[in-house]
């Protein structure tokens, strides 16, 4: 669990490649500061563009944040339509800001599920980024793991009937290829805000070694502070994958 006392430092020499968000506590931060719950998405959303320049800065190398789960297609038709209305006009308005740091652009998930308009405008913000050089931002967007995992194994079954031979060759880290973006690292970082203690069905292939960081601040509130540390609780942790760090004796 956070300590939400470590001082704010961000050390460069254990900065986490690659960081990933669920981003929860919108509802709860509107609700106690008795502001209608479309206001607490709108300052997530403000939330989303300060981490995202703050870790560009940084030299965070991806950042995939979890925007929209499959499972968010159960709210109530006004509140899915206000997120899709931000997710749209986070598209336009960052698209300067992305260019001006040569941020590379994706969106994973069910996308074929998005209105068209919001889709039109990823497509948009996609190619314009697509040869940047800087750090990848990726918005899980009707998204949900199982699914991934359930379309990389048909993708799988497709290749075993196609391809035997190649097939047989695949080894457990292939199964990444499958997966809806081949080319994501594993996330150094997991953090979750709104102290909720579970993964939502979130990267559950790609968390397998992930350092996972939980607070209690809501979404809104998560801005470069609490990034900074968040970052510097994980520099404080050695990572050992299974194995042993080399000065144990056994
Ligand atoms: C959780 O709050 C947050 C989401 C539903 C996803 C994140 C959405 C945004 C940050 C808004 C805009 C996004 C972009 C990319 C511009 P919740 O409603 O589940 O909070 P609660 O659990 O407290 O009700």
């Amino acid at each position: 669990m956070a300590n939400e006392d470590t001082p704010d430092a961000s050390p460069a020499e254990k900065l986490p490649e690659s960081i990933a968000i669920i981003m929860d506590g919108n509802g709860r931060w509107a609700q106690e500061h008795e502001k209608p719950r479309s206001e607490g998405h709108r300052e997530g959303a403000e939330s989303v563009r300060a981490i995202t320049r703050e870790c560009a800065r940084l030299g965070v190398k991806e950042l995939t944040l979890y925007a929209f789960s499959t499972e968010n297609w159960r709210r109530p038709e006004p509140e899915i339509f206000l997120l899709m209305e931000l997710l749209k006009e986070f598209l336009i308005k960052e698209r300067a800001e992305i260019m001006d740091n040569d941020i590379v652009f994706r969106a994973v998930g069910q996308l074929d599920r998005l209105p068209p308009e919001v889709y039109q405008e990823y497509e948009a913000t996609r190619d314009m980024s697509a040869r940047n050089k800087g750090m990848i931002l990726r918005l899980c967007l009707s998204y949900g793991s199982r699914q991934e995992i359930f379309e990389a194994a048909k993708k799988m079954a497709t290749l075993a009937q196609k391809d035997p031979e190649a097939f047989e060759a695949l080894e457990p880290d292939d199964f990444r290829s499958f997966l809806y973006d081949p080319e994501m690292r594993d996330p150094d970082l997991l953090i979750r805000t709104s102290y909720e203690r579970r993964i939502s069905n979130f990267l559950l292939w790609q968390i397998s070694y992930t350092e996972i960081f939980i607070t209690k601040t809501h979404w809104p509130d998560f801005r470069e502070s609490q990034l900074h540390n968040a970052l510097a609780d994980y520099a404080s942790r050695e990572r050992r994958f299974g194995g042993l760090i080399d000065e144990e004796v056994v």
